[in-house]
């Protein structure tokens, strides 16, 4: 029987100790800033979800909406005052950022105490030399922590991701290279794309793409992480990359979409933010 690797249950578990341990807090109470910018409507729904724990939790959020016609220098401008505000904890610049944007520039104008999505060049950096303090980005974090919650080995295995961005694929494929993990990352330039998913003990994929891959891709037993969120027909159902249907029968595990790594991601969110506190409080 193919096992459900729930991650809505240990997202609540802890999300529910950040609470207990925010409500001990008697000076100022952690505090996340994001910035949107445009009018994307999953991205303003994810902010809204990232706000919306941060209050479950005790935790102060704010949103600066910025107009698409925004300037660079408007943004890091906005991101330096925030950079130095004592009670802000944790800077996050939603993503994807309009086209006219250097996407690059603005993530790296915020200051490394700061960084609660581990997006940062210094942040990459450490984590590709292998550096413990890195702060991992959320999804990654989330999908690690899903994976150590569900004893699932990752040293020695193969591990497929399908996915090359900075906030998913590559911090993931460092991750898991750093514990042991011999890791392939396929993308859209990928020859051949069962040749990798066939051999892998877990695959990871984040496409948008829905079926990606069916279950003559894959090996017997093998654990799928799926970390997409689409909206499959006329009544927008929310699915992942992998039709759970095709894949029951063949793989050993998997996360459900939604209720999987979604929720981690907030969780590892709120996590970060609380190691940004401390780091930020150390200072003040
Ligand atoms: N857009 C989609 N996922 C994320 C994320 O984890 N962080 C940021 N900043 N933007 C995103």
């Amino acid at each position: 029987m193919i096992k459900i690797l729930d991650g809505k249950i240990i997202a609540q578990q802890i999300k529910a100790k950040i609470k207990s341990q925010v409500i001990t807090i008697t000076n100022r109470k952690p505090k996340l800033a994001v910035i949107i910018i445009g009018e994307d409507l999953a991205s303003q729904m994810y902010v809204r979800t990232k706000i919306k724990a941060c209050q479950e939790c005790g935790i102060d959020g704010q949103v600066f909406s910025l107009t698409t016609t925004v300037t660079q220098k408007e943004i890091i401008n906005k991101i330096e005052q925030l950079n130095s505000d004592n009670n802000i904890d944790g800077i996050l610049v939603q993503l994807p950022l309009p086209k006219h944007l250097d996407t690059l520039a603005i993530i790296n104008s915020i200051t490394i105490n700061k960084d609660v999505d581990g997006l940062t060049n210094i942040n990459a950096g450490k984590l590709l030399q292998g550096d413990k303090k890195a702060m991992l980005p959320c999804t990654v974090k989330g999908i690690l922590k899903l994976l150590n919650h569900y004893q699932i080995p990752i040293s020695k295995q193969n591990i497929t991701i399908i996915n090359d961005s900075n906030i998913v694929g590559k911090p993931l494929a460092l991750s898991l290279t750093n514990m042991g993990a011999t890791v392939s990352i396929v993308h859209k330039l990928t020859k051949d794309l069962t040749i990798y998913t066939k051999e892998a003990d877990i695959i990871c994929s984040a496409t948008g793409v829905y079926n990606i891959i069916n279950s003559s891709q894959v090996k017997r037993d093998v654990v799928i992480i799926d970390v997409a969120i689409n909206y499959q027909g006329k009544e927008k159902k929310v699915v992942g990359d992998i039709n759970f249907e095709i894949m029951k029968n063949t793989a050993s595990a998997i996360t459900p979409v939604p209720g999987g790594v979604g929720p981690m991601t907030i969780a590892m969110l709120l996590e970060n933010l609380m190691i940004c506190y401390q780091l930020n409080n150390k200072y003040n």
